[in-house]
């Protein structure tokens, strides 16, 4: 990425603009993610961890329940203070949190038992080096998890499905294929514990409204629209499909009703133990 602090600037406007939104939803419908994660990397009661890119804590409030300690990081902080006042009004004495960037983290070297990211690999510059920190600062029997979206392995397809991601939101930089996560943890002796694969279903409205886009706005329109493209050969790997539009409360909804979209999120968990 050559201009890192651009970069920067977009992600924190980006979950400035949609902490309430983005958090509401993250905290209360990644729940089961969080604790099939947990599972993954055996997270445990002597463990120290780290969730980077923590945004609302959706992966540490949950983790602060099954481990010694855990540290939620992030790069914003308003969604960073949404995340605070959760800990906090669920009596987390656990957790602390602190503001930083995931590609260099204060950590020292094996300092750590456990190290989680979930849904942000994508908007790093260099995810290659998110991972090469994950693996320095865990120990040697430490465990390392990712969960995030995944594009399809064909290069063409993933350059279309990154170019309607960044149509959504212009903080995304490149969600990455399995295969090359799978070889990121290789290069960086973290051997595979578990590598799963799943499809979440979404309704395209709700996914642009928790990017924070409303039907009419230009991002809106414009996903939906190279989405919409794809229908026929599924080209970027969103399985998008139409279905009837709900009943209309009156005329002039049904003169511009739309048919409902579906898309399906690609997502991986992948756990890894340094070795
Ligand atoms: C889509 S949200 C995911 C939040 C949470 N992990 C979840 O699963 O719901 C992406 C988060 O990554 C954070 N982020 C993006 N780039 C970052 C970076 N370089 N370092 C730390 N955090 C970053 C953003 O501030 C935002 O909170």
């Amino acid at each position: 990425m050559q201009n890192y602090p651009q970069q920067k600037e977009w992600v924190r406007q980006q979950f400035t603009r949609t902490a309430a939104v983005f958090g509401d939803y993250a905290v209360a419908s990644r729940v089961g993610e969080a604790e099939h994660l947990a599972r993954l990397v055996r997270a445990g009661a002597r463990d120290r961890a780290v969730d980077l890119a923590c945004g609302p804590g959706t992966l540490a409030l949950r983790f602060a329940r099954h481990v010694l300690w855990i540290c939620g990081f992030d790069l914003t902080p308003a969604i960073l203070d949404r995340a605070r006042r959760s800990a906090a009004a669920e009596n987390l004495r656990n957790i602390d949190f602190a503001l930083g960037d995931a590609q260099s983290l204060p950590f020292p070297d094996a300092s750590l038992d456990l190290a989680v990211i979930s849904y942000s690999l994508h908007h790093m510059p260099d995810p290659a080096r998110v991972i090469a920190e994950m693996a320095r600062i865990v120990k040697p029997g430490g465990r390392v998890g990712v969960l995030d979206i995944i594009v399809p392995e064909d290069s063409q397809a993933a350059a279309l499905n990154n170019h309607i991601e960044r149509l959504r939101d212009t903080s995304h930089t490149r969600t990455l294929p399995k295969s090359e996560l799978a070889s990121l943890f290789q290069a960086h002796a973290l051997r595979i514990l578990a590598a799963e694969t799943q499809y979440h279903a979404h309704p395209f409205d709700h996914w642009m409204m928790v990017a924070g886009w409303k039907p009419g706005d230009a991002p809106y329109t414009q996903a939906r629209r190279a989405l919409e493209e794809t229908i026929p050969d599924d080209a970027a790997g969103f399985h998008p499909r139409l279905s009837p539009a709900k009943p209309a409360m009156n005329a002039a909804s049904a003169a511009t009703a739309m048919p409902e979209l579906y898309i399906d999120n690609t997502v991986l968990f992948l756990a890894g133990e340094k070795v």
